[in-house]
């Protein structure tokens, strides 16, 4: 496994066009001058990962999916398998987000089946757990997440290239973040529940932090003890914003 270098991935979600792969030009060319301290990665929506594929060939930008279908093929109108993201040049899949999970319904139980299939066509999945304001305030946010990655980390990913991202859904997009002793207490909790549930071989698999990552907070949440990188939304639309976060790993 090659995991214990940090992993930097942004996730664009709804938000896109073809005009916007010029941002990868800025990154690319940054990252080739000064090479990344981590891995990185860009999740754009499904219309460009061909695209983003093609314009980050050769680069250290690793491309990948938003969502996947658990099904490898078959009726299911405007959903996308997880052969047909590595077919257009993904290579690792987000899962599990909170969007998802609330606006579309998904249950752990999906999410888990979801990892599976990425797994088998190929591509890493990141697995996405997090508390609600109201969880947290009731101070369930350690046993939710817990609840989250027991029920939502398929067995087969023991010994596999895999990661986990913990956003506690009140952070995203919203400017607001755990203090540094909040986001390390959750990522230990979920170490803790990954190496229960599929045993010590995952204690380098990293655990990305997610909610409000900014160029200014990065560094700081970064050097966490357990967090082994982050997953960016808003402040990765733009090559400078990201690359700033990069730097920070
Ligand atoms: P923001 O960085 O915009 O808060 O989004 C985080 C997120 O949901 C990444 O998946």
């Amino acid at each position: 496994m090659k995991q214990s270098v940090k992993l930097v991935a942004g996730n664009w979600k709804m938000n896109g066009l073809g005009a916007s792969l010029t941002e990868v030009e800025v990154l690319r060319a940054a990252l080739e001058s000064e090479p990344a301290a981590c891995r990185v990665a860009l999740c754009p929506p499904a219309t460009l990962i061909e695209r983003m594929a093609r314009a980050a060939a050769g680069s250290p930008i690793g491309v990948g999916g938003q969502d996947c279908r658990a099904e490898t093929h078959g009726a299911f109108t405007g959903d996308v398998s997880a052969a047909m993201l590595r077919d257009a040049g993904a290579t690792l899949v987000i899962l599990g987000h909170s969007e998802r999970r609330q606006g579309h319904g998904e249950t752990d139980l999906l999410v888990s089946a979801k990892a599976e299939a990425a797994l088998g066509a190929g591509l890493e999945p990141i697995v996405c757990v997090g508390e609600t304001l109201q969880q947290r305030e009731a101070g369930q946010a350690v046993d939710v997440v817990r609840s989250q990655i027991m029920a939502s980390l398929p067995l087969v990913l023991a010994g596999r290239d895999f990661a986990v991202a913990y956003e506690p859904v009140w952070a995203i997009g919203t400017g607001l973040t755990p203090t540094l002793e909040q986001i390390e207490e959750v990522h230990r909790a979920v170490r803790a529940a990954m190496i229960e549930r599929l045993g010590p071989g995952i204690a380098a698999t990293p655990i990305l932090y997610g909610g409000s990552v900014k160029p200014d907070n990065a560094a700081e949440i970064l050097a966490v003890p357990e967090v082994g990188g982050a997953l960016v939304g808003g402040a990765s639309l733009r090559g400078a914003d990201f690359l700033g976060i990069i730097r920070g790993a």
